[in-house]
């Protein structure tokens, strides 16, 4: 699976953080049964990778990504505990050749035109944009498509379901990534329907410009 097919199987990858290694896997099946099959692990908790290995044994359908990469061997980790891909907040050269030496299907993180620039040289296409609200919303994100019509975008940061839509109508924007589809009191409190039901929000949160393969044309 390439990083391109994995930004399409959804419009919102949930970033997620994980405290209890028992929310791993009831989490994982409360978001596939409202839609939503790529997850984000994020390693910012000590059982992150214990958890995605879980996910990946008892969860089949989950596409599941190891975010907040940050250095090499955060690639190494990833891999071994069995992730479909990898994402992290900003790039750096020595990041983008340890996801091509690593082959992990990799979301590297963008914020301005000069690390779009960067990681285009670098041969990647999909990006996350980190932090979206901050950097200037959905205006922001249009502006790139201007001069980089062969990126898309997943918008990371600040995002909640109606500012979602506005990124979603973009055609240079694939996906979107937040924690709102996974909030810590539902999560601490088991209320997996809870988070079903948000997930099933989300999933039908469809970008109205038809599947992927029509949007290759990118019209600004
Ligand atoms: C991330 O890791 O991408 C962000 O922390 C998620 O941002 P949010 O919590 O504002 O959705």
């Amino acid at each position: 699976m390439e990083i391109k097919d994995i930004v399409d199987a959804g419009p919102v990858i949930p970033v997620i953080v994980l405290n209890e290694m028992s929310h791993a896997v009831p989490l994982a099946r409360a978001l596939i049964a409202g839609g939503i099959r790529v997850l984000e692990v994020t390693l910012r908790t000590p059982i992150a990778l214990d958890a995605v290995q879980d996910i990946r044994q008892k969860v089949p359908e989950a596409i599941v990504g190891v975010g907040t990469i940050t250095t090499p061997r955060d690639f190494q980790l990833a891999v071994d505990a069995g992730a479909h891909f990898g994402v992290s907040p900003a790039s750096s050269m020595w990041l983008l050749d340890a996801a091509k030496e690593f082959r992990l299907p990799f979301l590297p993180g963008t914020l301005t035109p000069s690390e779009v620039l960067a990681a285009r040289d670098a041969g990647f296409h999909e990006m996350k944009l980190f932090p979206a609200l901050e950097a200037g919303g959905p205006g922001f994100v249009r502006a790139l498509g201007a001069v980089y019509p062969d990126v898309r975008f997943c918008p990371t940061g600040g995002i909640i379901p109606s500012s979602a839509r506005e990124y979603l109508a973009l055609p240079n924007v694939c996906c979107v990534g937040g924690s709102w589809l996974t909030p810590k009191v539902l999560i601490e409190a088991g209320d997996w329907a809870g988070i079903e039901q948000l997930a099933r929000d989300a999933s039908t949160m469809r970008v109205g410009l038809g599947p992927p393969e029509t949007r290759s044309a990118v019209r600004f």
